[in-house]
């Protein structure tokens, strides 16, 4: 059978989909809810086409082609159509890409990653990334407003972590020593990319927090930690999303950094409830209710059946490898 992508004729394989007809030919769609050689429904619409034949705007993940089908993968319209997808699903999405300390700071610190040295009372780690921002980590901050402390969300729930009182502090260990690196990589954020910024917290998560959260340094350790993989970020950036317009509504719960097994994690706020986790693991992730207040959670007793495959599958920071933090 053939079809056109893109004005240019194909003839589709036995049993492929368009976004798999549309790929072998080079074609570039976002997906989320899809995963080849998975188990998955429709449900996130960020891989949709237009048929021009009849003026259809479908999912080209689940759809199979049919004779005279004339597909546009890459009109403007089109691909407005997606990034009104991704809004949708940022707009009920909570937590942080990056910390915002780590965003203000000048020198780009990762504040975060030396706070949860410090935390662990690993000094000279905590030294190294210090030493990693600043060329004299002993006059570090002198000269600054401390804007990090300015942005820490947890001056939104009690006070401030004291970042700049416990850099002095970690700087003065070290005065005369040398501290070696460990192999410590302090990469470059790239401060355009998309931000799910999180402006405030309900009353249960202040208190939840408040009384959760009580390392040394009180930080709640904001970034998330699963961002290096998000096909979610990944698309906002590409289509160029700051913040989405339908912001606001969200219940969703926070900082709920579940232990799964091994080094495995899950973050429910970070779950845009495509299904791939429940689709694709026996006795595992699963639904819980229906509608707008659907969520997919993990039961305790299920968490050992879970493996690192289902890290690979999720399209976000939800499921994600810690190797970072306890
Ligand atoms: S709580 Fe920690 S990670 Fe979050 S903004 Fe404050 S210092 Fe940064
Ligand atoms: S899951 Fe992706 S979009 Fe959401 S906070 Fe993490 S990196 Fe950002
Ligand atoms: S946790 Fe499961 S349902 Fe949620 S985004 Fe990841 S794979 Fe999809
Ligand atoms: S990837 Fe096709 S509907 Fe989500």
């Amino acid at each position: 059978m053939q079809i056109t992508i893109n004005n240019k004729s194909i003839e589709v394989q036995n049993g492929e989909t368009i976004i798999e007809t549309a790929r072998r030919m080079g074609y570039s769609i976002p997906s989320l809810c899809y995963a080849k050689d998975a188990q998955h429904k429709s449900s996130c619409m960020v891989c949709a086409v237009k048929n021009d034949a009849n003026g259809q705007i479908i999912p080209s993940c689940t759809t199979l082609p049919t004779e005279g089908m004339q597909i546009d993968t890459e009109s403007d319209e089109i691909k407005q159509i997606r990034a009104l997808s991704l809004e949708l699903l940022l707009s009920d999405h909570r937590a942080d890409c990056e910390a915002p300390c780590h965003l203000v700071c000048p020198v780009s610190l990762d504040i975060e990653l030396m706070l949860s040295y410090y935390d662990k009372k690993e000094f000279e780690k905590a030294h190294a990334v210090i030493a990693a921002a600043f060329s004299l980590p002993e006059i570090a901050c002198d000269t600054c407003k401390a804007p990090c402390e300015k942005a820490c969300r947890r001056g939104r729930i009690d006070k401030a972590v004291a970042i700049r009182t416990i850099i002095k502090e970690i700087a003065e260990m070290f005065i005369g020593k040398t501290t070696n690196d460990f192999g410590i990589k302090v990469e470059k954020t790239d401060k355009n990319a998309f931000q799910s910024r999180l402006s405030s917290f309900t009353t249960e998560e202040k208190k939840r927090l408040e009384e959760t959260v009580v390392v040394p340094s009180l930080c709640l350790h904001c970034a998330c930690t699963g961002r290096k993989g998000c096909m979610l970020r990944q698309y906002a950036t590409e289509a160029g999303i700051k913040r989405s317009r339908y912001e606001a509504s969200s219940k969703l719960p926070i900082m709920t950094k579940q232990h799964v097994n091994g080094n495995i994690y899950f973050e429910q706020a970070k779950c845009i409830r495509c299904g791939l986790c429940v689709y694709n693991t026996k006795n595992g992730f699963t639904f819980k209710d229906r509608g707008f207040g659907m969520e997919v959670v993990l039961p305790e007793e299920s968490r050992e059946n879970i493996g690192k495959e289902v890290v690979e599958l999720c399209p976000t920071g939800a499921i994600y490898l810690n190797n970072m933090y306890i």
